[in-house]
């Protein structure tokens, strides 16, 4: 049993190809290391995979790479290879997002429509597709309303996993992840980034009064989810979050107990793109057998052991 995964070296996919590896699949991965963060984090993403010999790792970028030889033998497409991140998304940075997350989705796509070994190209989208949604907890078929450039280019791809099922069958699932964390979390996230600067004494800031709210999703569970969407039907879409919301300010407080310091809060005007609530309503995915297994305090403390104490990878 073979799959690809784009966008390996990254946080979700080295967790994703790990958990694929323990399920005795033949991982192939790319990854462009594109430098939205630095090279020696991905490496390190890595390093529990590299002397695996059920894995492979090819360097390339999807929008030039032979995507041909990439693709035979393949029966699962893990799609997570984006240039992710609500804030940055604006100005002269959204070229890079049409590229990585649009431009990328269609060349992958318009290849694997040739190959009948694919059994299910999965697709890692976003819950930046909603943007303000009007229904709390937000079902799969809300109207998506994006309120960032970067939801924007995921709601694209989403829509060309739809066009390329109805046209060609491709057997597409597209899964909106809720908000990740734990640990090989992004350097430019919330969480990343209060851990270190609450542990050091130095100021985090918070964008707004921190009353917005997320469905903070740990990493396994959500590549939990991501393995169960190889059994979905083709055509379909999930949320894929934890079934609770919580503030960014009860997030503080969480992190604050467990790294044993007051943080040094500065609060910001709010960001551009960012949505004030989003909550998963999850009833869907948990038919394919979901189920969230972490509670934000028991996922928080594997974050803040990975990032302060380097005892989990
Ligand atoms: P990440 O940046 O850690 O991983 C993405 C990887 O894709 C990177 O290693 C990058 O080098 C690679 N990549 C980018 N463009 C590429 C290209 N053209 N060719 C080959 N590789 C390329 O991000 P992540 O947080 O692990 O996110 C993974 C996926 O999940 C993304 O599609 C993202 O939009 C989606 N997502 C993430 C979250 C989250 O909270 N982390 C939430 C919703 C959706
Ligand atoms: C996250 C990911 O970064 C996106 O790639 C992903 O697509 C999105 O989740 C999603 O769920 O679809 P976001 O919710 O903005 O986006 O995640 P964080 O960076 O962890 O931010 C959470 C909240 O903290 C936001 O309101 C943000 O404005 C705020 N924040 C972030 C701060 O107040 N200060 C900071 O320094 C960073």
């Amino acid at each position: 049993m073979s799959c690809l995964i784009t966008g390996t070296a990254g946080f979700i996919g080295s967790h994703l190809a790990e958990k694929l590896i323990s399920e005795d699949y033949n991982v192939k991965g790319i990854d462009s290391f594109t430098d939205y963060y630095q090279r020696e984090r991905k490496l390190r993403n890595l390093s529990n995979l590299k002397n695996q010999k059920n894995f492979n790792l090819v360097e390339g970028d999807l929008t030039t790479i032979d995507l041909a030889k990439s693709l035979e033998n393949v029966e699962y497409i893990f799609h997570l290879a984006a240039q992710p991140g609500v804030r940055k998304s604006w100005g002269s940075d959204f070229a890079v997002y049409v590229r990585d997350n649009i431009l990328t989705s269609q060349r992958l796509f318009e290849a694997a429509k040739d190959y009948p070994n694919i059994k299910k190209v999965i697709y890692a989208s976003s819950s930046s597709i909603y943007g303000d949604s009007e229904r709390l907890p937000t079902p799969e078929d809300s109207i998506p309303r994006p309120n960032s450039p970067y939801g924007v280019t995921k709601l694209a791809a989403e829509n060309l996993c739809n066009v390329y099922h109805k046209n060609f069958k491709l057997p597409t699932v597209a899964l909106r992840f809720f908000t990740v964390y734990g640990p090989r979390q992004r350097p430019d996230m919330a969480f990343n980034k209060f851990i270190t600067r609450i542990s050091e004494g130095s100021e985090i800031e918070i964008y707004g009064d921190g009353t917005q709210s997320r469905d903070f999703t740990f990493c396994a569970d959500t590549v939990s989810a991501i393995s169960l969407a190889k059994n979905a039907e083709g055509g379909s879409t999930f949320n894929v979050g934890s079934g609770k919301s919580v503030s960014l300010n009860q997030a503080v407080s969480i992190i604050e107990e467990l790294v044993g310091k007051k943080a040094k809060i500065v609060n910001k005007k709010t960001a551009e793109g960012d949505v004030k609530n989003t909550s998963a309503d999850i009833s869907r995915i948990r038919k394919l057998g979901y189920a969230p297994k972490y509670s934000l305090r028991e996922g928080l403390a594997k974050q803040v052991e990975w990032q302060l104490h380097g005892t989990l990878s």
